[in-house]
């Protein structure tokens, strides 16, 4: 299928690692030119890739990005932000977290997507195109236990999502969120890595025998979702194939959430 992606500008964020380096690789295997924003970057592998460090929450380092992307590959015409952190304790109970834990995961899961919102949205109104595609969880649709300032902080990623699809729709710019089950990522690791360090030394599982058992009873096709699986629908979505889709959530987790 062709998508139309062809010289596109994009800037993917967390794009240094996982799901976001993927799609990444993906948008410029779709032949769109691609800056990645991330706290940690690597030297680009292609003439069209650009990387670019800079903090979702700091936002000084998001407009120097900003520029610096303008500059080298011109107007940006798809956002896909795919930074975001889990407060690396294990929070069933939610008493094991302390408050304080709360306060750097919403700066960078909740405050991060506001900052990159605020930043590209007055350039695409002004060009009347553009499209965003935010990374939330199924944890943000069901009160996962596992790590309650994660989970809220993706719920507020689908909430504002859809506050900016509303509002962000007349001018024809999209907004769509892509929820992903269980992929092998950092992140991933460090949800299994705060759990483990919780569990007494009979009951402590290897990171595969862990996803495993929670693959097992929570992902109906029992198995692992890939970054791959992730960056397929978040390219499609910013394709012209999705043209009259705005304002979704789209799950891409293995059946584990259903909507009806
Ligand atoms: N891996 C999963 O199972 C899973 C499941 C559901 C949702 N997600 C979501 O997918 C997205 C990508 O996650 P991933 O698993 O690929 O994680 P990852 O840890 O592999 O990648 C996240 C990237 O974000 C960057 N980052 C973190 N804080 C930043 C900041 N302040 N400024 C700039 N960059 C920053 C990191 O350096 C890293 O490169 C996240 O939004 C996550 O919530 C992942």
């Amino acid at each position: 299928m062709e998508l139309g992606l062809s010289n596109r500008v994009a800037v993917v964020t967390g794009g240094g690692s996982g799901i976001g380096q993927a799609t990444a690789d993906m948008l410029l295997a779709e032949g769109c030119r691609v800056a990645v924003w991330d706290l940690n970057v690597s030297e680009p592998s292609k003439a069209s890739q650009i990387s670019v460090r800079c903090d979702v929450t700091n936002r000084t380092t998001l407009e120097d990005a900003l520029r610096e992307t303008e500059l080298q590959l011109g107007s940006v015409d798809i956002v896909v932000h795919a930074a975001a952190i889990g407060s690396g304790y294990f929070g069933f109970p939610f008493t094991r977290v302390p408050p304080e834990a709360w306060q750097r995961v919403l700066e960078v899961n909740v405050m991060g997507m506001v900052n990159i919102a605020h930043l590209f949205a007055p350039r695409m109104l002004e060009r009347k195109q553009g499209c965003f595609a935010f990374l939330a969880s199924v944890a943000g649709q069901m009160g996962s236990q596992t790590d309650p300032p994660y989970s809220a902080s993706k719920a507020a990623n689908i909430n504002f999502a859809q506050c900016l699809a509303k509002d962000l729709a007349p001018s024809g710019i999209r907004v769509n969120t892509v929820c992903p089950g269980m992929v092998k990522t950092p992140l991933n690791e460090s949800v299994w890595k705060a759990w483990v360090e919780q569990q007494p030394v009979g009951d402590q599982r290897t990171y595969e025998q862990w996803a495993s058992e929670k693959i097992g009873s929570v992902i109906p096709l029992k198995r692992w979702q890939t970054a791959d699986d992730v960056a397929a629908m978040l390219v499609f979505l910013c394709s012209d194939r999705c043209r009259e889709v705005t304002g979704q959530t789209i799950n891409v987790d293995g059946g584990c959430v259903m909507h009806w």
